[in-house]
């Protein structure tokens, strides 16, 4: 469903290159983790698929189902089934969170030809979802992350995934500080949304998120490149050991 091959990427702005050569297949119904250390370019990585314009692509392909996304532009990508969660959700002010997953929905509906939800069924479909997700609907009138604790973040990010049914999830979990609850948050959204015919990127610095997503591969990043991938027990070496043996093996 995905295969990076040899992809180079830098920051625009300064050319400073953070991929350099890195190669990831990840087939459907699978649930990859990427791990590495701090600075190792996962958040690049997750930036790159969304299509961000600050970083460039030089060399290399990102194929999606068989065909390249690199000149389609973010909207476009979201249209085709790839659905990105960042470490830092964006704060939409102005747009209540309800009237942000309608447009959403219905975008996406009309990608894949099928007709725009009615006000009754939409509402029914957001209802269904949130109480699965212990959200209260008195939530999604407010703006879109504004003022939400991180819980609550996690909480709108991973409803946004249930009703959007992407083929392709990415989400970057690095770093974000999450406690034990949202950890769970995010780990049941993930399982419950595990399918044949869907993908996962589990971006994550730590394997504690691996103790409640068992992840089919694991691929280690370090400096742009994924210098060892396996199955779940490498995120149990890695927890025992630490990076530096891979690290040590590779270079
Ligand atoms: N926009 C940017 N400007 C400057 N440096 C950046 C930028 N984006 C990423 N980097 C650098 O690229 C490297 C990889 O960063 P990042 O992808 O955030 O790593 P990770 O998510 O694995 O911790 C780091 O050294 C970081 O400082
Ligand atoms: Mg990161």
């Amino acid at each position: 469903m995905l295969e990076i091959k040899n992809l180079h990427a830098r920051i625009a702005e300064d050319g400073t290159e953070i991929i350099r050569g890195l190669n990831l297949t990840v087939k459907a119904g699978e649930v990859a983790a990427i791990m590495g250390p701090n600075g190792s370019g996962k958040s690049t990585l997750s930036y790159i698929l969304a299509g961000r314009s600050d970083y460039e692509v030089t060399e290399g392909e990102i194929l999606y189902n068989g065909q390249s996304i690199l000149e389609m532009d973010p909207a476009e990508r979201a249209s085709a089934g790839i659905f990105l969660a960042f470490q830092y959700p964006m704060e939409i002010p102005g747009v209540a969170t309800m009237e942000f997953l309608k447009t959403a929905m219905n975008a996406q509906r009309r990608a894949r030809g099928e007709d725009e939800l009615k006000i009754p069924d939409l509402l029914k479909r957001v209802r269904a979802a949130a109480d699965e997700l212990s959200m209260d609907m008195g939530m999604l009138k407010r703006p879109l992350n504004v003022g939400f604790s991180g819980g609550e973040k996690k909480r709108a990010e991973i409803l946004q995934m249930k009703l959007l049914e992407p083929k392709l999830c990415v989400l970057d979990e690095t770093d974000s500080g999450l406690d034990i609850d949202a950890l769970k948050i995010v780990a049941d959204g993930v399982n419950a949304l595990r399918s044949p015919d869907r993908a996962m990127v589990v971006i994550t610095h730590y394997q504690r998120l691996l103790e409640y997503i068992v992840p089919d591969t694991v691929h280690v990043l370090y400096r742009g490149q994924v210098i060892k991938s396996g199955e779940k027990d490498l995120a149990l070496e890695l927890e025992k050991n630490g990076y530096a043996g891979i690290i040590g093996e590779a270079a």
